[in-house]
């Protein structure tokens, strides 16, 4: 991996947007709570786990600046999966949903705010090049395989059809999308 520090904010709004993109197929009351992948997390921590990952890496650890949101920073942050399926956590255990996407998008805000500090830091490893901010969009497209598996194992009544895609038939995508398109090579998406 090459770390050259720049444009890491840039790759990092186009790792979120696609995770966003996923997410965005979802449909549903109730579905956050799926778990179409027995030994998996249901939708609702992953939702969570993305942002918790990305403060505990650049806020807490590299940047020292402490919870985010004591609670969910701390919640979010285990990504091990129940040995069985039968020892899933309780459902009702889970935060609702306004409130995940809340933190999530107060912490892209407090990222993209304190990124710069990170060049501020000397004798830092993970500072270095930015170097954290590349561990994180790392996890952010590890867990887009892992949203991709749990989606295609998904009961289809919980899954609507993105307005990034272009309708059934063929023809040009509706207005309005995507916000980021699953395909790195599709039009006006990721052309790296
Ligand atoms: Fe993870």
């Amino acid at each position: 991996m090459t770390v050259d520090g720049g444009g890491m904010i840039e790759q990092l709004e186009v790792a979120w947007a696609r995770s966003d993109a996923f997410f965005e197929i979802l449909t549903g009351e109730g579905v956050w709570l799926e778990r179409p992948i027995g030994l998996r997390h249901p939708f609702v921590f992953y939702l969570g786990h993305l942002p918790a990952f990305a403060w505990n890496q650049v806020g807490r650890g590299v940047l020292g600046l402490g919870h985010h949101h004591r609670t969910f920073d701390v919640l979010f942050e285990r990504g091990i999966d129940p040995e069985e399926a039968s020892s899933a956590d309780d459902v009702a255990a889970w935060p609702e949903i306004a409130a995940v996407e809340a933190y999530r998008d107060e912490v892209r805000a407090r990222i993209r705010e304190v990124a710069p500090q990170l060049r501020a830091l000397s004798g830092d490893a993970l500072a270095e090049g930015d170097r954290v901010l590349h561990l994180v969009i790392e996890h952010e497209q590890m867990h887009h395989e892992t949203l991709m598996y749990m989606l295609m194992r998904l009961d289809p009544r919980w899954k609507q059809r993105p307005d990034w895609l272009p309708p059934r038939g063929g023809g040009p995508r509706r207005r309005g999308g995507p916000r980021a398109s699953l395909h790195p090579r599709g039009p006006g998406h990721g052309r790296r």
